[in-house]
């Protein structure tokens, strides 16, 4: 996993310039972060996600979810599932009726429990010569364009 730090795992500030970011906070320490993206680019921080992160057609495309981390400390209290409603109502209020996101193995069973399928596993190269397994998921919203 340390291989992944700095370019799979690492701020993406385009999601915080787009205001599509969520954080979780106590005495200004954040301790659970995630968002959505109406950008093409489905992971990577600031070095690694797409060039040309072009804005996406809520009509044709799936929206996307980025990034979720919570520390250990709170885990399994809920904090994940708060940023991910906040995000899907985010995303049905931009009118779009699909979500696209890359997990990471651990990631997949939180994702699961909210819907989403499951679609291929491969590998995202590191820049230490090894490899990330992901999953690509996929979730239906049936709304916004119905
Ligand atoms: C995945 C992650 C974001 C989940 O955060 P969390 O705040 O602990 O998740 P929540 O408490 O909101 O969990 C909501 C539900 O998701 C499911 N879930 C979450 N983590 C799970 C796990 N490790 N195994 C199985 N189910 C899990 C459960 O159904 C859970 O509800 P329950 O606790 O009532 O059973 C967190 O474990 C994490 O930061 N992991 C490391 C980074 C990562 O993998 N991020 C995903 C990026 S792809």
């Amino acid at each position: 996993m340390s291989g992944a730090l700095g370019s799979v795992f690492g701020v993406d500030r385009q999601l915080i310039r787009d205001q599509t970011y969520f954080v979780i906070e106590q005495s200004q320490q954040v301790f659970a972060c995630g968002g959505w993206s109406k950008r093409e680019s489905l992971f990577g921080s600031d070095t690694a996600r797409l060039k040309n992160d072009a804005l996406l057609d809520p009509l044709h495309h799936a929206a996307r979810i980025r990034a979720f981390f919570v520390h250990p400390a709170w885990a399994r209290r809920g904090m994940a599932r708060a940023i991910l409603h906040a995000c899907e109502e985010a995303i049905r209020a931009a009118r779009f009726s699909r979500i696209e996101l890359v997990a990471t193995l651990p990631g997949v069973p939180f994702y699961r429990a909210f819907d989403y399928k499951s679609h291929e596993t491969y590998e995202v190269p590191l820049v230490n010569g090894l490899s990330l397994p992901v999953v690509r998921m996929t979730k239906n919203l049936g709304n916004a364009n119905e």
